[in-house]
């Protein structure tokens, strides 16, 4: 079935699987999009049979990819035994990571088990800015691991989550991904949710912040055209809102450290959903017939503007944790579209977030302390 039939099917299928294996983390990101009271979740994470378990019911819905993640899915000892159990049932496997933790035998012990691809995060192209915004001094073995990726010839992405205090060295990271070897670099704008929202008066970009990153990436595009590079764009700054996760329960479905069962990974903020765990109920049943799942599938759900709005079928109402998360209305039109009537309420913010002292910051090209320390760090 091409895929586009796949994605349009009457009967969606969760093609991809993102099992959060813990959201014990070495680095203390400013931008992450855990929950913010993730601790809870450490206490009741599933153990090595459950997540096998997962696979198993997830493959047999049809899912093919796999994302292995966190948190720092290197924290599991027991990401071997889930990594093989995966690749026996047939996934595309990816392991996203920070690389603190791995180590070349890991390496090695997860190409005979036959891992497909790893994405290797960094939070700045130099040693400080790294250091600054993971907490960790990790910059070195970054650079270490991700040679030690290409040499054994598994598939590499690098990830670069962009805010305000990095966005200029897009050009160094761009340059350094390629002395690297890199073939596939995506630059993610920061996303607001869990702590980056909690943070995003301290981390939004300028709009001519972002267009410059633009024009460098375009740039570095024309001269590498060999490299993938993907350039996220902060959705504050489009006037259509992202089809979220290609539209509620339609393709993706994640897995948290507790077995909680979610359309997107942030669904637990909004009220009321009654989210399904994997210990009390089948994915089947989960992902076909659970309430969660079926609130906002399709355009059934919408109120006005979005449900006489000729594009509703495109962009399916934008997201329902943003529109929550900043209207109070989680039926309410993403307000990143212009034609929401709260639509302001971005535009205001953008303006408030680049004014004044904001704006100070972006003369240099390090962070600047007192937009800095207004930081709220992710703990561990
Ligand atoms: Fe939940 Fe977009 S993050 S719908």
């Amino acid at each position: 079935m091409p895929a586009e039939s796949f994605f349009n099917s009457a009967r969606p299928i969760p093609l991809w699987l993102l099992a959060e294996l813990t959201y014990a983390c070495p680095l203390q990101c400013p931008y992450c999009s855990n929950p913010t009271d993730f601790y809870r979740s450490r206490k009741h994470e599933l153990n090595t049979a459950q997540w096998i378990d997962v696979l198993q019911q997830a493959r047999k819905l049809g899912a093919v990819q796999l994302g292995l993640s966190g948190g720092e899915p290197l924290l599991r000892q027991d990401l071997p035994e889930i990594l093989a159990a995966a690749k026996s049932l047939g996934y595309f496997c990816n392991l996203i990571t920070s690389a603190v933790g791995l180590t070349t035998e890991k390496l090695d012990q997860f190409k005979r088990l036959g891992l497909d691809h790893i994405q290797i995060s960094f939070q700045g192209s130099d040693r400080e800015t790294n250091h600054r915004f993971g907490g960790t001094d990790s910059f070195d073995h970054k650079l270490a691991m991700t040679r030690s990726v290409i040499e054994r010839q598994i598939a590499l992405g690098l990830n670069f989550v962009l805010h305000r205090h990095n966005l200029h060295q897009v050009p160094d990271f761009l340059r350094l991904a390629a002395s690297l070897g890199a073939q596939f670099v995506e630059l993610a704008n920061t996303q607001y949710y869990g702590w980056a929202l909690q943070n995003r008066q301290q981390l939004l970009p300028t709009r001519e912040q972002l267009q410059k990153a633009e024009e460098q990436t375009n740039d570095f595009r024309k001269q590498h055209p060999a490299m993938d590079v993907f350039f996220v764009a902060p959705d504050y700054y489009e006037t259509r809102p992202k089809k979220c996760c290609n539209g509620w329960a339609t393709t993706f479905m994640t897995v948290a450290p507790d077995g909680d069962v979610l359309p997107c990974q942030s669904a637990r903020v909004i009220p009321g959903l009654a989210i399904p765990n994997v210990k009390q109920a089948s994915l089947q049943s989960i992902w076909h017939d659970s309430a969660a799942f079926n609130q906002f599938r399709g355009t059934q759900w919408m109120q006005e503007p979005c449900k006489s709005c000729p594009e509703k079928e495109a962009d399916l109402g934008g997201c329902r944790c943003q529109a929550f998360l900043l209207t109070g209305d989680v039926h309410a039109a993403d307000p990143v579209c212009e034609l929401s009537p709260q639509h302001h309420l971005i535009t205001d913010f953008l303006v408030q977030a680049t004014e004044k002292e904001s704006l100070s910051t972006l003369a240099s090209s390090r962070p600047h302390s007192d937009a800095v320390d207004k930081i709220v760090w992710r703990n561990s």
